[in-house]
């Protein structure tokens, strides 16, 4: 039988997110870079509820439930997008969320963290030296509550495993829907279950678009090992997927100061993308990845006229933190 979307239609999944979100062209981009360009607007999937890690916790949340948990434990840096999001879920559907976060402190309530204390989250602080323990810690804690009487549900950074990476093979559907013959699409990679659930999209919808992803950590030997990973346990629910990742769905030399780091001229490109055309890109994620693509259309990798798909992953609330750099006097 060939592969289809009924493969997986029949795996249950919550509906959080507003879906489809919109695929916009972009006129005076395009003009500018002499590609067609369009914009996945996954950035409007809601608002605190919001981005790549929704369309995620839409299957990972409807496994927990089967379970029967009553507390989620995720993890992930202090501005967290994924841990944030998954805060709201989780009290949307009146579960319980602790968070692990790296190099927690006494950071001021903004972005992310602002929004996950807004939930009264629980948050454990974790050293950058303890959060490679991460798992074994969320471990710990699910045991402690299990012993308490609680259910808890551990969910890995970023939602990423192969539950979480259905949500985008389920995107890939929206994307062939929404954009026929796209020649490139792009994408931010911090934990891998993005890019792999496009990957395994493609596969399904036949998609003849080269994916690539833009590492905001690693790079892109590291990751296509662990987009393998996923792709290779996502096996378990589309059996027939043999859709590997190689080092060429990666474009690398984006990560600049480190993750969640920015330059002086990441944060004013994101200035002048606003300008240009009202799209909000994120300091830590989708700003990385559009120079990422800018890269590519400069060094032919991406050649002029090519139909262009750039997937906004969200983060809004990532830019919080650099509030101060950008003055009103500029
Ligand atoms: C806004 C945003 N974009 C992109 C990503 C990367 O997605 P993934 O972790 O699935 O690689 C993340 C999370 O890591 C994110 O929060």
């Amino acid at each position: 039988m060939p592969l289809s979307e009924n493969h997986f239609a029949n795996i249950g999944r919550l509906e959080l997110a507003n879906l489809p979100t919109p695929i916009q062209y972009q006129e005076r981009l395009s003009q500018q870079l002499g590609v067609e360009l369009h914009v996945k607007r996954d950035d409007l999937s809601g608002v605190v509820l919001s981005g790549n890690k929704i369309r995620k916790l839409e299957y990972l949340l409807f496994d927990a439930q089967q379970q029967g948990a009553d507390t989620v434990l995720t993890c992930g840096g202090v501005q967290s997008n994924h841990a944030r999001a998954t805060v709201y879920a989780a009290r949307q559907l009146g579960m319980q969320a602790e968070v692990f976060l790296r190099g927690l402190d006494n950071q001021p309530s903004s972005g992310n963290l602002f929004f996950m204390r807004l939930a009264n989250a629980t948050t454990y602080p974790l050293s950058p030296d303890a959060y490679v323990e991460r798992d074994k810690h969320m471990q710990k804690r699910a045991e402690e509550l299990q012993a308490q009487g609680h259910a808890p549900y551990i969910i890995p950074e970023g939602g990423s495993n192969a539950l979480g990476s259905l949500g985008y093979v389920r995107s890939m559907l929206e994307i062939v829907q929404g954009a026929n013959d796209l020649d490139f699409i792009i994408t931010a990679v911090g934990s891998g279950g993005t890019l792999a659930g496009l990957l395994a999209g493609a596969q399904i919808t036949h998609t003849r678009a080269q994916i690539i992803g833009v590492p905001v950590c690693d790079d892109g030997h590291i990751f296509a090992q662990r987009v393998n990973l996923i792709l290779q346990d996502l096996r378990t629910h589309i059996p027939e997927l043999t859709i590997q990742s190689h080092e060429s769905n990666f474009c690398d030399g984006h990560v600049g100061l480190g993750y969640a780091l920015a330059t002086k001229q990441e944060l004013q490109q994101i200035s002048t993308v606003v300008k240009d055309c009202g799209l909000v890109l994120d300091p830590v994620y989708t700003n990385k990845a559009f120079c990422g693509m800018l890269a590519m259309i400069q060094n032919g990798r991406i050649p002029q006229q090519s139909k262009v798909l750039f997937l906004h992953t969200g983060g809004i609330f990532g830019l919080a933190p650099f509030a101060e750099n950008f003055s009103l006097a500029d």
